[in-house]
C-alpha cells in the first residue's frame, strides 16, 4: 500500500502570535528518496521557539521557512529507505527535519546516531540529552563558565532549557535562581528541581525581588527572555558577570524589534560580558556532553520533565504554549512508534 505524508504547511507568515490561520494541513504520497539522500519516518517533533523565527522573513542562522513548505523542526525519527553511505535502515536519528509524517533529507541534516541509553526513554534524546539539554550545558558552561559559590540567574526556568540550567547550576555549587510566569512553576522550581529561589516576574517587582533572591550579586545571567527582564538583571550584574544569550522570546513575535537594552553600560561598568551562542558552535562536543547529562540523570542530579502530546495535528497549538507559557519542560509532538 502507498504510504501517505501529511504535512502541516506554513501558509502565511503570522503578524505576532501564530495563530491556526497560518498553518495549512494537507495530505500527499511520499517521495523517493535520491541519490546520497534518505527517507525518514518522523517519530517526535521537538517544538522550539525557533520554529517561530523561522516562520518570519527575517534572516537567522538558517533561512525562513518559504510559504507553502512544511514547518521546519527538529525531530527524532527512523530511517525507513537510504540510499546514504553509513545511515543504514532502521536507524534512529537526530534531524533537522520538519512538521510530516516522512521526510527526505541529505545526511547534512542528519545531527547525530540515537544510542538508547538504559533506563533513558526514546523522547529524552530529544529533550534532555537533544537539543534542550546541550543548549542549557554548552551555554551554561561554556558561556556563563559558573564557578563555585557564584550566584546563577536563569529566565524562562521553568521551561525545557531553563529547567535544565539551573540543575546544572547546582551541580556546580552555585545558587540556582529562576524567574518564570506564576507561583507554581515558582514552586516546582525549588520543590522539585533544587532551585534555591524563584521569581514570578509577572507579579513580582523585579528589582527589589532579585535584591532579596540574589543577596551577593548576579555573576552569571543565562538569559532565554530579553527585552525589560534583561535590562533589569544588568544593573545587578557583578564585577565579571557573564551573560549568555540564549534567546529572547519576549521578542520573537515583534514585527519591530524594540530599542535594546537601555542598561547595557552596566557592562562597562562592571567589565562583564555579554555573549550569545547556538548548540551548533559545539557539535563535536555533542557526545561528551550526552555522556555528562545522562550520568547526572542516573545519579538523581538532574530531573528533566517532557509535555507530550500525540498526533501531527496537534503541533500548532503546542507550539503557541511556548508563548502563554502553559507548560513545564520540554513540548514535543509525538507522531509514531519506533520500529525494531
Ligand atoms: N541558543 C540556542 O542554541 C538555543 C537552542 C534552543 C532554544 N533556545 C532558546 O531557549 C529559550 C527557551 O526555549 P525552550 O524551547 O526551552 O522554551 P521554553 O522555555 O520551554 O518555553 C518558553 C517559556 O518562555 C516564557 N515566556 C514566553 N513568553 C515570554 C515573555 N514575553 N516574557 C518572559 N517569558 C516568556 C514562558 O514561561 P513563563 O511562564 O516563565 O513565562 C514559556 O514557557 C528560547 O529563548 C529559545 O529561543 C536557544
Amino acid at each position: 500500500m502507498a504510504l501517505v505524508n501529511r504535512q502541516i504547511l506554513l501558509k502565511k507568515r503570522p503578524v505576532g502570535v501564530p495563530t491556526a490561520e497560518d498553518f495549512e494541513s494537507v495530505e500527499g504520497a511520499v517521495g523517493t528518496p535520491g541519490a546520497g539522500e534518505v527517507l525518514l519516518r518522523n517519530l517526535y517533533l521537538s517544538i522550539d521557539p525557533a520554529i517561530r523565527g523561522w516562520m518570519s522573513d527575517a534572516r537567522s542562522y538558517l533561512p525562513p521557512i518559504q510559504i507553502g513548505e512544511p514547518i521546519r523542526s527538529g525531530t527524532l525519527s527512523q530511517i525507513v529507505e537510504s540510499n546514504a553511505k553509513g545511515w543504514p535502515v532502521g536507524q534512529i536519528v537526530q534531524a533537522l527535519a520538519a512538521w510530516e509524517s516522512y521526510s527526505i533529507v541529505s545526511p547534512r541534516s542528519l545531527h547525530g546516531r540515537v544510542q538508547t541509553i538504559e533506563g533513558i526513554p526514546l523522547p529524552a534524546m530529544l529533550s534532555v540529552l537533544g537539543g534542550t539539554g546541550l543548549t542549557a550545558y554548552f551555554g551554561l558552561l561554556h558561556v556563563g563558565q559558573p564557578k563555585e559559590g557564584e550566584t546563577v540567574l536563569v529566565s524562562a526556568a521553568a521551561g525545557g532549557v531553563g529547567s535544565i540550567v539551573g540543575q546544572i547550576a547546582k551541580v556546580q555549587g552555585c545558587r540556582a535562581v529562576g524567574l518564570t510566569g506564576s507561583d507554581e512553576k515558582c514552586a516546582w522550581l525549588i520543590d522539585e528541581l533544587g532551585y534555591d529561589a524563584a521569581i514570578n516576574y509577572k507579579t513580582a517587582n523585579l528589582r527589589v525581588a532579585l535584591e532579596e533572591a540574589c543577596p551577593d550579586g548576579i555573576d552569571v545571567f543565562f538569559d532565554s527572555v530579553g527585552g525589560e527582564i534583561l535590562n533589569t538583571v544588568l544593573a545587578r550584574l557583578n564585577y565579571h558577570g557573564r551573560i549568555a544569550v540564549c534567546g529572547a522570546i519576549s521578542q520573537i513575535n515583534e514585527a519591530e524589534l524594540p530599542p535594546g537594552p537601555s542598561n547595557y553600560l552596566q557592562l562597562l561598568a562592571k567589565s562583564a560580558r555579554m555573549e550569545g551562542f547556538t548548540t551548533l558552535d559545539f557539535t563535536r562536543q555533542y557526545d561528551e556532553a550526552r555522556m555528562q547529562l545522562a550520568h547526572w540523570i542516573r545519579e538523581g542530579k538532574i530531573r528533566y520533565r517532557d509535555d507530550i502530546v500525540e498526533g501531527l495535528d496537534k503541533a500548532p497549538s503546542h507550539l503557541l504554549r511556548l508563548f502563554s507559557g502553559e507548560h513545564r519542560g520540554k513540548l514535543m509532538v509525538k507522531l509514531a512508534d519506533a520500529e525494531v
